[in-house]
């Protein structure tokens, strides 16, 4: 619970007159109770003021909760807020022995994981400048770098990742990585909803302090998302009669990768539907819609293509297959929706299944170009 203040005493007489400013209490955390296992990642979501930070912040040991407990096991390092725990007017190197001696390390310790500090900060002609000089991006370096080689078994992670440039943000993923193969415990907070997926083993969505969604990061990434999309009052993300059902949806590129396709490649959208009574006919339709951009780059239809369902009675299986396709990276959403020939939604899916096409740019191939040359007498 914060104290707000909504008028601030601005005189000393004022101060004087008036004790205690009138205050309002403010609950950026309510009923939030969850397990994370040990040596799992927990991937924290949800919108700007929704209460990630502060429950970082409280699990770190930095906030102390009004109510409520938070109890873990083991050395725990936290890479909060930008150059949070470092002292302006220390050197880097003098920040580094401070951080590590704050999180438990002797300096015999910290002797031993220094120069592997500065050489994953890059920072190797910086250590004896003050921090004050340091841009963000090096004081995020600095700041992971130091939180990675203390040998934390609990890691909290918010946001920063963010202002690293690209490369220095692989490396870290290939750290969380190496530290989930260690066994350790990881909670990140990220607005990159695909490295929640691609990461995390279970997400937590917050909403006005509250937990809104717990459990598989798909699931809580759809929730987030279709939370996101339903400002939009029109949107619905599931409706329809279900005289007809959709009873499995399945993603598989020809590479034979699920929920991925990799640029160029083809895929299949494979459909199965249900009907316990039987109906004279449906309709299948798909819609692919671009998380960045929110357009639909790709759409198909049963009827529009010249295939009729006929009477589903019982289960049918439609595939939709897609030929080989100049996919960007990014992550796609797939609509599916079942209707009849007259235009009744018996089952319609919006946005549900999530689509990642890799970021493939930094993998060497064939480049399908012919070079030209010119001669020239000079
Ligand atoms: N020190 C503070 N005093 C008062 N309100 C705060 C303070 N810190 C955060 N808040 C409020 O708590 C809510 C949650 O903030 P925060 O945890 O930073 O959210 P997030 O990290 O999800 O963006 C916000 O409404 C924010 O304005
Ligand atoms: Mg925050």
């Amino acid at each position: 619970m914060f104290r707000l203040y909504r008028e601030r005493p601005t005189s000393l007489k004022q101060r004087l007159l008036v004790s205690r400013s009138r205050s309002e209490e403010f609950w950026a955390l309510r009923d939030v109770s969850f397990d994370i296992a040990e040596g799992s990642s927990m991937g924290l979501v949800g919108h700007n003021g929704s209460g990630k930070t502060t429950l970082l912040k409280c699990i770190a040991g930095i906030l102390r909760p009004t109510a409520g407990t938070i109890r873990y096991r083991g050395r725990l390092a936290a890479l909060l807020e930008l150059g949070a725990g470092f002292h302006p007017d220390l050197t880097g190197r003098e920040n580094v022995y401070l951080n590590a001696s704050f999180l438990g390390l002797s300096r015999r310790q910290t002797d031993r994981i220094y120069d592997d500090v500065v050489a994953f900060a890059e920072l190797e002609d910086f250590m004896d400048n003050q921090v004050k000089f340091y841009s963000s991006g090096m004081l995020v370096r600095l700041g992971f770098a130091v939180a990675v080689h203390v040998d934390p078994e609990v890691l909290l992670i918010d946001e920063v990742l963010a202002v690293g440039d690209e490369s220095f943000q692989r490396r870290c993923l290939d750290r969380i990585r190496r530290f989930q193969s260690e066994g350790r415990t990881i909670v990140l907070v990220t607005h990159a909803l695909d490295v929640v997926r691609q990461v995390c083993d279970e997400a937590v969505m917050l909403d006005h302090g509250r937990v809104q969604a717990i459990g598989a990061p798909d699931d809580v990434v759809r929730t987030l998302r279709h939370r996101l999309l339903s400002d939009d009052p029109t949107f619905v993300p599931e409706e329809g009669t279900r005289e007809v059902e959709i009873s499995g949806v399945v993603l598989e590129s020809d590479g034979g990768l699920r929920d991925t396709v990799h640029p160029g490649e083809g895929m299949t959208i494979t459909v199965d539907l249900r009907a316990d009574v039987a109906v004279p006919d449906a309709a299948v339709s798909f819609a692919v819609v671009s998380a960045s951009s929110n357009l639909h780059v790709l759409e198909g239809k049963t009827s529009r293509l010249g295939v009729r369902l006929g009477p589903v009675d019982g289960k049918k299986r439609v595939r939709f297959r897609i030929p080989p396709a100049p996919w960007a990276s990014g992550t796609y959403f797939v609509s599916v929706g079942l209707d009849s020939p007259d235009g009744r939604l018996f089952h319609v899916q919006t946005q549900h299944y999530p689509l990642t096409v890799p970021d493939v740019d930094n993998v060497p191939h064939a480049l399908a170009v012919e070079p030209t040359v010119e001669v020239e007498d000079l």
